[in-house]
């Protein structure tokens, strides 16, 4: 993207990690199904409606495929947050009388939370996968538990928070602040030794790296979310992956039109997955567009985009490393970090940092980034963050520490 911000200074965007920018094949391919084969999918019975299908049902696949699953365990969302509240809230739907009636028992077995069953997140969770585990916590009478991080940002070891009343766990595979790309697989583990559900938090994870949720963590995970607008899709959608005899055996969690097989006034029945957590018309020109942007990224191939990520992150941390001033959040090396740098400047606000970086045509994000308990692990309000894309370049990196540079000076600090 080339335009020019804050009085004709260059753009220099790193807050990607927040949302992406959109290459241009996303752009036509939404805009050819709204020009083209606009239609509700799976109503009517018309041609643009079997071509909207036809292009929902493909992009569907064409996602899956992309992380590794097939389409039947492929959800669409309306974003991340949306598909984790999908599973919190099918999984306290599962209480409630006959939810589970002619489910396969071993899967029903797995879905029964209550008193004196535990949830298990981090303290690095973004809000989004912190909250709808308190209200399934708040709504079910199971606990909250959660694994604390070391002052570095490491994870702690599994069995301090993970044990045999664990039902649920709940992670990120790379936290939005500290940037961490945790080894998942002694946690999946011992949570699978419990029998418990995994839920990962794929957010930040999957615009940067591989991903195949059949392979995740030494043999897949249960439940995978992430949202198309940070991984060059459109805003709008989101996607739920959930191992097939799981989200077979759940109930619903948004009712009404498309999820259902009967209707009477007495009482309905479901479709099979995915249909059964599709409640409404789909989204389908943002599964559209998001497939475009799979397909982009393939066609780039996720592990150059892992490793130019691992240049940017080299040479931000190096930068920064010579600036005493500068506290960067999370390891201090590039591995395993992916995407962001948080920090925070001595004796400068990082709202204060972010308006001086703005003013020199930096886009960064400043605040606790949804992820406040952290900050307050961490002993900071809030910080200042860059992220980066796979468009973003090693000199817009340097421009951004250039900017950084004028800090100290315009509060008057020496350094
Ligand atoms: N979750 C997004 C972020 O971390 C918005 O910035």
């Amino acid at each position: 993207m080339s335009r020019t911000v804050r009085g004709g200074r260059p753009l220099v965007y790193l807050d990607s990690g927040a949302t992406s920018q959109k290459p241009t094949v996303v752009l036509d391919a939404e805009r050819d199904f709204y020009a083209t084969h606009n239609a509700a999918v799976h109503r009517g019975a018309h041609q643009l409606a079997e071509e909207a299908t036809e292009a929902f049902e493909a992009a569907r696949a064409t996602v899956a495929a992309f992380i590794g699953a097939d389409s039947e365990s492929v959800v669409f969302t309306k974003n991340g947050t949306e598909a984790i509240n999908l599973v919190a809230y099918a999984l306290s739907n599962a209480g409630a009388d006959g939810a589970l009636d002619g489910a396969d028992p071993e899967a029903a077995s797995r879905l029964r939370l209550g008193p004196g069953d535990e949830i298990v997140v981090t303290v690095m969770e973004h809000h989004a996968n912190l909250v709808p585990w308190q209200e399934l916590a708040r709504r079910t009478g199971a606990t909250l538990r959660w694994l604390d991080i070391t002052d570095d940002g490491q994870l702690v070891p599994p069995e301090t928070a993970i044990g045999h009343r664990t039902r649920v766990l709940a992670v990120t595979q790379v936290s939005n602040v500290l940037a961490t790309h945790h080894d998942l697989t002694p946690y999946v583990q011992a949570a699978r030794s419990h029998g418990a559900l995994v839920v990962v938090d794929a957010c930040q994870s999957v615009p940067h790296l591989p991903v195949d949720v059949q392979q995740l963590a030494g043999g897949g995970v249960d439940f995978l979310a992430f949202t198309g607008h940070k991984v060059l899709g459109p805003s709008g959608i989101g996607v739920l992956y959930g191992r097939p005899e799981l989200l077979a055996a759940m109930p619903p969690f948004l009712t009404g039109g498309s999820m259902i097989e009967v209707v009477r006034m007495e009482g309905s029945t479901y479709a099979p997955p995915p249909q059964r957590f599709e409640a409404g018309v789909p989204v389908a020109a943002q599964a559209v567009g998001l497939a475009a942007a799979c397909d982009y990224l393939t066609a780039v191939g996720m592990d150059r985009v892992a490793a130019h990520d691992q240049v940017l992150m080299r040479h931000a941390l190096g930068t920064l490393a010579s600036r005493g001033w500068v506290r960067v959040l999370g390891p201090a090396e590039p591995e395993p970090r992916v995407g962001a740098v948080a920090f925070t400047v001595d004796g400068v606000h990082p709202h204060d940092v972010g308006q001086v970086l703005d003013d020199q045509g930096v886009a960064v994000r400043t605040g606790h980034h949804c992820a406040w308990p952290l900050h307050r692990r961490l002993g900071v309000t809030a910080s200042t963050r860059v992220s980066f894309g796979v468009y973003t370049t090693t000199e817009e990196v340097d421009a951004f520490v250039a900017a950084l540079d004028t800090v100290p000076a315009v509060f008057g600090l020496a350094v």
